[in-house]
């Protein structure tokens, strides 16, 4: 089979060529199944931009120029995100989660609520955080705020992660009142109002590098982790994530999605699965 009309690369060169590559990327094929065509989009326009005829090609190239595998891991960045994606983790938020984290910062009297959006994409999860924050809870926790920190690897996701500004596509799912509430119509696109970017700081920044100064209260790190690091970043990266949580902290990662073996210093957080919470301090008598 060939992929689309501008693609000389088939199927089967295709999935030969990611089986052999992912790896030495520390990235697995398994994640990629399903989204292989779109990295044979990019990778295809890499050939044409490097003048060469086949991926068999690229991988003698990638052989001779080591830099170019920089370049290869960028054409691995999967950015598919939209506004409350998968819905019953942000009701689970809403309704349990976050309610009980607030109570448990007040009860600290403490004045803030402190999470990470890691692998952030154009911003979805995060302002669907901070939309949930404001139209749901915010009046019943009036001294506290919510505060954001949104990190992806891709500088131009950031980029779009800042302007807030979406097509109606990507805020199809969210409930008709909170679109109402949070955004207003600029020519065809929709624009969140000010109050629902503010409590948001977006940063370029890799994950397999650096975390973004915490602690805290909520890590969501979902459909980049778990699902294209291999075990070796997996492991490398979750002891990032937990060493970012406070006591008690929570993370979340995605519906389909599961953590590698090993003891973190967390426990699921109910029968569901994907939301984690770390031990709480113990207090000494
Ligand atoms: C599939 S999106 C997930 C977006 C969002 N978390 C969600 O679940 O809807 C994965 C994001 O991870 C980013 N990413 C890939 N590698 C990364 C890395 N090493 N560090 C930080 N972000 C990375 C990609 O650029 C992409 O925006």
């Amino acid at each position: 089979m060939t992929i689309g009309n501008e693609s000389p690369i088939t199927d089967s060169e295709g999935v030969e060529f990611l089986q052999w590559c992912l790896p030495r990327l520390h990235l697995r094929w398994r994640g990629f199944r399903k989204v292989r065509r779109r990295v044979y989009k990019r990778l295809n326009r890499r050939l044409q931009d490097l003048g060469l005829p086949s991926v068999e090609a690229y991988r003698v190239y990638l052989e001779d120029h080591p830099v170019e595998w920089a370049m290869l891991d960028r054409l691995c960045w999967i950015n598919i995100s939209r506004f409350y994606r998968d819905q019953g983790v942000f009701r689970h938020l809403q309704h349990e989660i976050l309610p009980q984290l607030a109570q448990q910062i007040v009860a600290r009297r403490e004045r803030e609520i402190s999470c990470w959006s890691a692998g952030c994409a154009g911003g979805e999860e995060a302002y669907t955080l901070a939309i949930i924050w404001r139209y749901c809870l915010a009046t019943q926790f009036p001294t506290l705020c919510l505060r954001i920190v949104a990190t992806d690897i891709d500088f131009e996701a950031i980029q779009r992660a800042e302007r807030g500004c979406y097509r109606a596509s990507s805020v199809k799912d969210l409930p008709t009142e909170w679109r109402a509430e949070a955004f207003v119509t600029i020519a065809d696109e929709l624009c969140l109002k000010d109050e629902y970017r503010a409590p948001i700081t977006f940063m370029v920044q890799d994950i397999r590098e650096r975390a973004p100064e915490g602690p805290f209260q909520l890590v969501l790190c979902r459909n980049l982790v778990f699902t294209y690091f291999d075990e070796i970043l997996q492991k490398k990266t979750l002891q990032r994530l937990t060493d970012g949580l406070t006591p008690g902290g929570v993370l979340i990662i995605g519906n389909l999605e599961s953590l590698p073996d090993g003891p973190w210093g967390i426990q699921p957080w109910s029968k569901r699965p994907g939301v984690y919470r770390k031990a709480p301090e113990t207090q000494c008598e």
